[in-house]
């Protein structure tokens, strides 16, 4: 029974759809947010557990988001994956969390293109969960299109997935999110300071060097509250954005420049995004953890 004022959402798992708040899913319980009082105690030290915590990872059925929804959920957390197409993907890797992990797991469709989408999704994740600790804003369209190519169609949906959606939900979570210990991750790209881009990557990099500024500004304004908000760029990741529009050649040439001579898989990124999620990144704020060849720098501002 789809939830009345949300006709078009389909939430996978049947059963999920019957939940009335009374009966949200338990999240078990987890550790206070760090703090310098913490810290003198003998019995808590900032962890990467993420038990007990709610994360929300947009376009997690597949490629990246779908390896940071299963590490999220091997750290503990319960996790919401969303999908726009591939409803199957998205329920293996539901699968993999309620088997592998400590919490729960849900598959929610929900166009994180649109702004009713993204608030869909936390909707969702609200209703199931009773919270919401961790967004990460994974999903991203590149396209590949030279400025003689492109049209104003194209600018509008690259900037719509890439930024305005991103930033909105983040501005709907703050409201949710506890403070302090709320966790907001941003996803850009290592292209953004690379010397040589091609011609038509001119919207995509435009997108990522926008929402690499909303979240340097966004870890000023929700920091205050012990919100964090940080950006992960990884390089060169094979997953089908990636592939879309090069040749075998192209894709080979760019993996021999890594110096362990491949392609970074999504699982290798993975990792880097449960960190800042979890209390040992508590100190890490409005920072880009950056990844060109098969290594994490940091870059960061004052
Ligand atoms: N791949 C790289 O080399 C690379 C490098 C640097 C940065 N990045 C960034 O990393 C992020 C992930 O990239 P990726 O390569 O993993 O992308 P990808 O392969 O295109 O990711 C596919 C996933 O995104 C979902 N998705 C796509 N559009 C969506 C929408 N409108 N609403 C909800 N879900 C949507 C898909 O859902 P369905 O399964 O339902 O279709 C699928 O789960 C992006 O922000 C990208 O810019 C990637």
């Amino acid at each position: 029974m789809p939830h009345p004022k949300r006709g078009s959402s389909t939430l996978i798992s049947g059963f999920m759809n019957a939940l009335k708040p009374s009966s949200r899913l338990e999240v078990p319980a987890s550790t206070p947010p760090y703090s310098r009082k913490f810290a003198s105690s003998a019995t808590f030290l900032p962890t990467t557990s993420l038990v007990g915590k709610v994360a929300v990872v947009t376009g997690s059925s597949r490629s990246t988001g779908a390896a940071v929804a299963r590490c999220l959920g091997e750290h503990g957390a319960s996790v919401v994956v969303n999908f726009v197409t591939d409803s199957q993907s998205a329920e293996e890797v539901v699968q993999a969390i309620r088997s592998n992990g400590k919490g729960g797991a849900i598959a929610v469709k929900a166009n994180t293109a649109t702004v009713e989408g993204g608030q869909l999704l936390l909707d969702e994740a609200m209703r199931t969960f009773g919270r919401i600790d961790i967004l990460v804003l994974n999903a991203g369209v590149m396209g590949s299109k030279t400025l003689a190519e492109m049209d104003e169609g194209f600018f509008d949906v690259c900037f719509e997935t890439n930024v305005k959606v991103p930033l909105f939900m983040a501005k709907a979570a703050a409201r949710l999110l506890p403070a302090p210990g709320g966790r907001i991750i941003f996803f850009s790209s290592s292209l953004t300071s690379a010397s040589t881009v091609l011609p038509n990557a001119l919207c995509y990099l435009a997108t990522k060097g926008a929402i690499e500024q909303v979240s340097r500004v966004l870890a000023k304004d929700l920091g205050s509250k012990g919100i964090t908000v940080n950006t992960v760029s990884p390089g060169p990741i094979d997953t089908p954005l990636f592939r879309e529009g090069k040749s075998q050649h192209v894709i080979d040439s760019i993996a021999k420049q890594n110096p362990m001579k491949r392609l970074a898989e999504p699982d290798d990124v993975a990792p880097i995004v449960a960190f800042l999620a979890s209390e040992a990144g508590h100190w890490v704020n409005g920072t880009e953890y950056q990844s060109r060849w098969g290594e994490w720098f940091r870059l960061t501002s004052y």
